[in-house]
């Protein structure tokens, strides 16, 4: 069996990070990691290399930025030359991002068997771009790994065979309780003057955190927000909609924004930072209550201890809807739809799409709610990448 792996885009490499240490325990598979060069920056990609100790990849496509048309058309050129060149038996791909259904699709056409990760996920909104990814690498993959179960109905829901599926658990999951720790020992609170907040945290996070001292004096609690989709901020009414609900909830809290370079651009292009008085902070640097406070983009160990210890988190995200579920942190998802409804259910998540009304309502909702009760959704134990590995070594004796 020899697999490539796939990664280009942030949300890719927690899940990427499992995998390559389970499959570092595994002899028998033969891997390679090829990473699109979808993202590129330091803060974007390198970073999270490091901080993960995700192997260097072996090949590098480069492919950099584009429309969503040249950005996939160029990673398959590139991808389809190292297929032919290192002939895998298997081509492994996860999430929803360009890469993915650029990389399956390269696959399933030279007919090297595909695996997808984070398969069945399904928000029925196809004017998401990653949506159409989904829906498209799941028809052509042969084997499937599933994080929840609403993931196994929509595949049965497309005909796609149930021998080919397999609920596993969440991989980002199991990168996350492997990192909680190590994350605590970073200095992004003290260095922006936010202080622990001692959030209610479920009893399976508990022992994690235990660490955790009371606030000290002079920091000050906090809401941290990401926004990146394009239905979110690629119009100025919308975005500057959401950013000015969110400041209207943040008295008594800095808001900490660490702004993906798409959104950065949109505020600066749309004059939003002057007309709603956002402030850029660079670290180290006091961020303020009753502001959006503006910083560059994290790496992953400071953006979960971030996470970890907000009041609330606002977001279009959907790996964090699911990180937050497992900390326990109330989350409020600017979206009118999630294709992980597992969160609603299990966990902090609740949807208020883009209209300035329910997020405010939403926000005040959340920062009152108790999670102290929550278990974490079924398999989010830490070990869903060792199933996916035992179910390719079962496969291969096949
Ligand atoms: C991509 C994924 C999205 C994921 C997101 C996480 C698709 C369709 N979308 O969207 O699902 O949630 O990543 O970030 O694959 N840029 C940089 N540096 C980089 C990378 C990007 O400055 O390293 C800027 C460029 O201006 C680029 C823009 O960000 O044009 C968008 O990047 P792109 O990868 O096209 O899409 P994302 O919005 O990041």
């Amino acid at each position: 069996m020899k697999i490539i792996n796939v990664c280009g885009a942030r949300p890719n490499f927690m899940k990427i990070a499992a995998l390559a240490r389970a499959f570092g325990k595994c002899p028998e598979i033969e891997t390679l990691l090829v990473h699109t060069g979808q993202h590129y920056d330091q803060k974007m990609s390198h970073l999270f290399f490091e901080q993960l100790e995700i192997p260097r990849p072996d090949i590098n496509l480069e492919v950099g930025s584009g429309s969503h048309a040249v950005q996939t058309a160029e990673i398959m050129k590139r991808f389809e030359a190292v297929c032919l060149e290192h002939k895998p038996t298997h081509v492994l791909v996860v999430g929803d991002v360009n890469s993915t259904i650029a990389c399956a699709l390269v696959a399933a056409k030279l007919g090297i068997r595909v695996i997808h990760v984070e398969a069945g996920l399904r928000s029925f909104d196809r004017t998401m771009p990653e949506e159409i990814n989904r829906v498209l690498t799941d028809q052509i993959s042969d084997l499937l790994f599933v994080s929840e179960e609403s993931g196994v109905t929509n595949l049965s829901r497309e005909g796609v065979p149930a021998e080919k599926v397999h609920l596993v658990g969440n991989v980002m999951i199991d990168t996350l309780l492997n990192h909680r720790v190590k994350a605590e020992q970073s200095n992004i609170l003290a260095d922006f003057g936010l202080s622990r907040n001692g959030q209610a945290q479920p009893d399976h996070m508990s022992r994690l955190a235990n660490e955790r001292g009371t606030a000290a004096a002079g920091t000050i609690p906090y809401l941290v927000v990401t926004l990146h989709r394009p239905a979110n901020v690629d119009r100025p009414d919308v975005l500057g909609g959401i950013l000015s609900a969110i400041q209207s909830v943040s008295e008594g809290y800095a808001v900490v924004f660490p702004v993906h370079p798409r959104t950065m651009q949109r505020i600066r292009d749309f004059g939003l930072d002057k007309q709603l008085g956002l402030r850029e902070v660079c670290m180290p640097g006091r961020c303020l209550p009753g502001l959006i406070n503006c910083v560059a983009p994290l790496g992953y160990l400071e953006f979960l201890k971030l996470m970890a210890n907000a009041k609330l988190v606002v977001t279009d995200s959907g790996g964090i809807q699911e990180e937050t579920t497992v900390l326990g942190v109330p989350c409020v998802t600017v979206r009118e739809n999630t294709e992980r409804p597992i969160t609603l259910t299990y966990g902090t998540n609740r949807l208020v799409g883009a209209d300035s009304s329910r997020i405010i309502q939403g926000c005040r909702a959340a920062l009152e709610a108790d999670y102290s009760q929550l278990q974490p959704p079924p398999l989010w134990d830490g070990h869903a990448a060792e199933r996916i590995v035992g179910v390719l070594l079962e496969s291969s004796r096949k």
